[in-house]
């Protein structure tokens, strides 16, 4: 299958069992078609973005790891306390086997996450906020578990954002002094090599704790 019709497929999924039975089918060939065939980039943008603020020894939570392409990017980068969440058993498996994360969960974003309050002192999330995948509200639980000052750093895509709830929440959030905007990035294409699937860019929130 074409990356195109997968994604298609993955965009419209109506539900969390009709996305993960997606990324089931999807996680042995994700790696292979999305950085060797199509050359996916978001990892390393991100990662860039990140290291600017969050300083190495912190312990990051990976959300919506996959197959663990951005951890494994991080630990290059010296950082070395990574955990990892997605709701795709087979995602993680295959995280797994990359060997860069202390923890894996197999968890719902949107959800309650059954984490601790004030946990990490960074949480990245590449590629997951967009159509069919995790919800607007999972940044309730993430700004739970991120530690007062900590930061919340994730890609979202343009026109997403523009058609979506996302606008509201990210604003709401600010409003009610829960976390505060600390950097949007240019726009750029995840994927380099193909037809671009809608630009991205990088969101990076600063918690201020005053809610937890
Ligand atoms: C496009 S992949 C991105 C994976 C990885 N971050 C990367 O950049 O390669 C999206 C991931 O989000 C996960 N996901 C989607 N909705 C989710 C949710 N509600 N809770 C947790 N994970 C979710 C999927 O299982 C999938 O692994």
């Amino acid at each position: 299958m074409s990356l195109e019709d997968r994604q298609k497929e993955i965009y419209n999924s109506k539900n969390c069992q009709e996305l993960t039975e997606y990324y089931k089918q999807w996680a042995k060939n994700y790696d292979q078609e999305l950085v060797n065939d199509c050359s996916y980039i978001a990892p390393q943008k991100v990662v860039a973005i990140l290291s600017q603020f969050v300083s190495k020894d912190a312990k990051i939570l990976d959300a919506g790891a996959g197959t663990g392409l951005v951890g494994e990017i991080l630990y290059q980068n010296g950082y070395s306390n990574l955990e990892g969440m997605d709701i795709s058993a087979e995602m993680l498996e295959q995280a797994r086997q990359k060997n860069v994360y202390t923890a894996l969960y197999q968890k719902v974003m949107g959800e309650p996450l059954g984490l601790t309050t004030d946990s990490f002192d960074a949480i990245v999330s590449v590629g997951v906020f967009t159509y069919g995948h995790a919800p607007s509200s999972s940044f309730d639980e993430l700004i739970r578990i991120t530690k007062p000052g900590g930061y919340i750093i994730f890609t979202l895509r343009l026109d997403f954002y523009e058609n979506s709830d996302f606008k509201l929440k990210l604003t709401g959030l600010e409003e009610s002094g829960k976390w505060k905007l600390v950097e949007i990035s240019d726009k750029f294409s995840p994927l380099s090599t193909a037809k671009p699937d809608g630009y991205y860019r990088v969101w990076v929130y600063q918690v201020t704790g005053l809610s937890h």
